[in-house]
């Protein structure tokens, strides 16, 4: 907030109480300058130096007012003195040969005039000062740079048959999120019996199916793996490694979140289709003709009709024969053994995040799964943990923080809200002054709504929260990237670290008895996953 702004506020206030306690209405115990103080004091957007100063201005005003009534009192003119300068000691030096009563109601009908035109103003500025508050409020939701929504998505690739949506880099409105610039996450939607045509990216990449079945085909350099692929497969695919897809289900359509890791960019990756076609086009054809011919010993007409006859796109329609054919025949067809508890799965490239023996924290409020880099080996790579949390309506997780992994969500099924504590985030171009610090408070709530495909981000250390919607479960997936070493900080329930804290610690921390700050963060005796609040301050979000 501008000096300006903060001063007009201040002024606001000032008439404001004054307006309301009336001109001449002069109490004992002052209650308008009580209720002066009082507004001062819970002014949000005030720090305490400036909390200090508004009462401070409140005392001074009140002062002056007393001065002037005491002189009242005694039968002097006071009003020609408080306020020189200006409008007021104009109107007022007309009334200077004016005498006794006549002169006392002319300078207190200047006062109240001059009151009169400053209260408009200032209501003016009032009014102006809370559009302008509202709009910045506005702008702060769209300047929320933990949340991502349709808006932040590109469509990569649209075909009858299928899509790919691209989410705009993590940096795309604010620096906060640099830690994770070189992740991209898209969504890969195939309609019923599809075919995904051969393709690699220049980046590492974890697919996590989230609805559908299907059966993705990996070339290695020495052999071809295929898996039968269902909700809850995570897939880590190597930078490079050629693959292709079908959706193997007569009716539903195949999802898969894909986290990608770019190789040669930082936060851009490409596709390369080695199928023929001008949709997509291959990347065979952009060679010289010359080169092809002698590379592929094959002479140029034969080349181009061979490379012109696909031109569909990258989603093709397949016949039943065909995805038949193609879909995983192999016993446990996960890459053989006793999949998933098998040893030799964990160095496969496929592990479900359901078919855990249990969920890693489970109670009638929630359920958690999570697969941990040393579970599935391949996850290292990413330094990665994948998790899914399913929500129960009406239901909460615990408050809690990593230390420091940070956690990339998407909204897999189910709407609620989410609550972070952020410091307070500005956007891009106002991000330099005053080291980024709005005076006020040191902590940003951030809170967002919900829903299928919304994104968002929590930074290691930020405290939050996610709360299921009254109607559904609230089902979201998470990627989180640091997690070596990373610990969960619960903030509540069963577990959280203030039980860990020394009896003085808590005492002083506290500033109460330990019984007292036990109660407190004992009470809530449930795990992780707890009843919602009574009332969902999200309704809006609903
Ligand atoms: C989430 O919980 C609901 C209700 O308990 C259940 O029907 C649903 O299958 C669960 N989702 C997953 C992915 O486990």
């Amino acid at each position: 907030m501008s000096a300006e702004s903060k001063l007009s506020t201040l002024i606001l206030i000032l008439s404001l109480v004054f307006l309301y306690a009336g001109c001449l209405a002069f109490a004992k115990q002052d209650p308008e300058l009580k209720q002066c103080t009082h507004q001062c004091r819970v002014q949000q957007q005030y720090d305490e130096k400036q909390k200090e100063e508004c009462v401070r201005t409140c005392e001074e005003y009140h002062r002056e007012k007393k001065d002037r009534e005491s002189l009242k009192e005694v039968g002097q003119d006071p009003d020609v003195e408080f306020h020189p300068g200006g409008e007021l000691s104009e109107c007022q030096s007309r009334c200077v040969g004016l005498a006794g009563e006549v002169r006392q109601l002319c300078l207190f009908r200047c006062q109240q005039k001059w009151r009169r035109d400053h209260a408009s103003r200032w209501e003016e500025e009032g009014k102006k000062q809370s559009k302008e508050d509202a709009e910045d409020e506005g702008e702060e939701e769209k300047h929320n740079p933990y949340v991502f929504e349709d808006k932040h998505f590109s469509t990569a690739i649209k075909t009858g048959k299928g899509r790919v949506d691209l989410l705009t880099k993590f940096t795309h409105d604010s620096d906060i999120l640099r830690g994770i610039e070189n992740y991209r996450l898209a969504l890969l939607v195939a309609s019923p019996k599809s075919f995904v045509v051969p393709n690699h990216f220049d980046a590492n990449a974890i697919f996590v199916v989230t609805q559908g079945r299907g059966t993705l085909t990996l070339i290695h350099e020495d052999k071809r793996e295929s898996f039968n692929i269902e909700t809850g497969d995570i897939i880590h695919v190597r930078a490079g490694t050629p693959l292709y897809l079908i959706n193997r289900d007569d009716n539903e359509k195949l999802f898969i979140v894909k986290l990608l890791q770019p190789i040669n960019q930082p936060d851009h990756y490409e596709v390369f289709y080695g199928a023929g076609g001008a949709k997509p086009e291959s990347f065979y054809e952009t060679f010289s003709t010359e080169i092809l011919e002698a590379a592929l010993k094959t002479s140029r007409d034969k080349l181009e009709r061979f490379f012109d006859k696909q031109g569909k796109g990258p989603f093709l329609e397949a016949s039943r024969e065909q995805i038949e054919a193609m879909s995983s025949h192999e016993e446990g067809s996960k890459g053989g053994g006793l999949w998933p508890f098998g040893s030799e799965s964990k160095s496969k490239s496929a592990f479900n995040l359901f078919r855990k023996r249990e969920p890693s924290h489970c109670n009638r409020y929630g359920q958690l799964f999570e697969v941990e880099e040393d579970e599935f080996k391949r996850l290292k790579d990413f330094d990665l943990r994948v998790s899914y949390a399913n929500i129960t309506k009406g239901c909460m997780s615990a408050p809690f923080y990593n230390s420091r992994a940070i956690k990339i969500a998407i909204v897999v099924k189910g709407e609620g809200y989410f609550e972070m504590v952020s410091p307070p985030v500005s956007p891009k171009s106002s991000q330099e002054d005053s080291g980024g610090r709005k005076s006020g408070s040191r902590y940003q709530k951030i809170s967002s709504r919900l829903r299928s495909d919304t994104v968002f981000v929590v930074p290691a250390g930020h405290p939050f929260v996610t709360v299921a919607s009254r109607n559904n479960n609230l089902e979201i997936l998470c990627f989180e990237v640091n997690i070596e070493n990373n610990v969960r900080y619960l903030l509540a329930g069963e577990g959280n670290y203030v039980q860990q804290f020394e009896k003085e610690a808590k005492e002083l921390a506290f500033k109460s008895k330990e019984e007292e700050v036990d109660r407190i963060f004992g009470n809530q005796d449930e795990e992780f996953f707890f009843p919602g609040p009574r009332q969902q301050r999200g309704r809006d979000y609903e």
